[in-house]
């Protein structure tokens, strides 16, 4: 598995695949085929099984899928049986939304801190978070781990605050500013967009309707 390269379009599918074998298990579910999976999951039992393949497949003939295993194994290969420390930056609606959403941390996502260039929303806690002022941001970077920077701040500010905390050592940014960022290429930005989502449900619909 070391050094393989796994298509991204098999990393996209993996939380969703987590998700469901979580949901398996807590209903008791011990074991699984990749047939009644694909019912479940309306994805095909062939996709299933090349994608899990490219795990070393973890399922056995005439046994199927051992579901606590494959949860665990796909928990590993997705990072999160590790915890990663995490800030945003931009206190406003969605910087809140966002680190007021406690079950980020059960997926090992720890929020430590919130950061905004207004001095209004300086002091207020959210959850328990202090939002401290930019000028803080470096040095809470180094104190305290800081592996994922999200960003929730308008597009034209997102690029110098990206140039910030990739400077700090951050190879991780989660970026909600509606704007493509220019990172060096050891640095990773996952954009979080709802409304091109929208957009693609607007096709659907316009579709359906043809
Ligand atoms: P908001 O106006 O409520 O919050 C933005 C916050 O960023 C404000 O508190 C502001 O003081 C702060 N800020 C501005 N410049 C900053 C800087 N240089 N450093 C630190 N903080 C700074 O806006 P809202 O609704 O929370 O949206 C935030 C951003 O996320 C916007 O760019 C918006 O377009 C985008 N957005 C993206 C979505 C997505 O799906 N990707 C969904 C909703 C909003």
């Amino acid at each position: 598995m070391e050094g393989k390269e796994i298509s991204q379009a098999v990393i996209r599918r993996l939380p969703r695949y987590y998700r469901y074998l979580g949901e398996l298990m807590e209903s008791g579910v011990e074991r699984i085929s990749s047939n009644e999976l694909s019912e479940r999951m309306k994805v095909t039992a062939s996709q299933i099984r090349q994608d899990l393949n490219n795990f070393g497949g973890f399922g056995q003939q005439g046994y199927g899928y051992n579901v606590k295993y494959l949860y665990t194994e796909i928990a590993k290969i997705l990072g999160i049986d590790k915890s990663h420390n995490m800030i945003v930056i931009g206190a406003g609606n969605l910087g809140q939304a966002i680190a007021n959403y406690a079950n980020f941390e059960k997926r090992g996502f720890v929020v430590k801190g919130l950061f905004d260039i207004n001095p209004r929303l300086q002091g207020i806690t959210v959850r328990g978070i202090e939002v401290r002022g930019m000028e803080e941001m470096e040095d809470f970077i180094r104190a305290n781990d800081i592996e994922i920077v999200a960003l929730t701040i308008p597009k034209n500010k997102a690029p110098e605050v990206a140039e910030r905390v990739v400077a700090c050592g951050v190879k991780a940014i989660w970026n909600f500013a509606h704007t493509d960022l220019n990172v060096p290429p050891d640095v990773i930005v996952e954009n979080v967009h709802l409304s091109e989502s929208l957009m693609r449900l607007s096709y659907n619909i316009v579709k359906s309707k043809k």
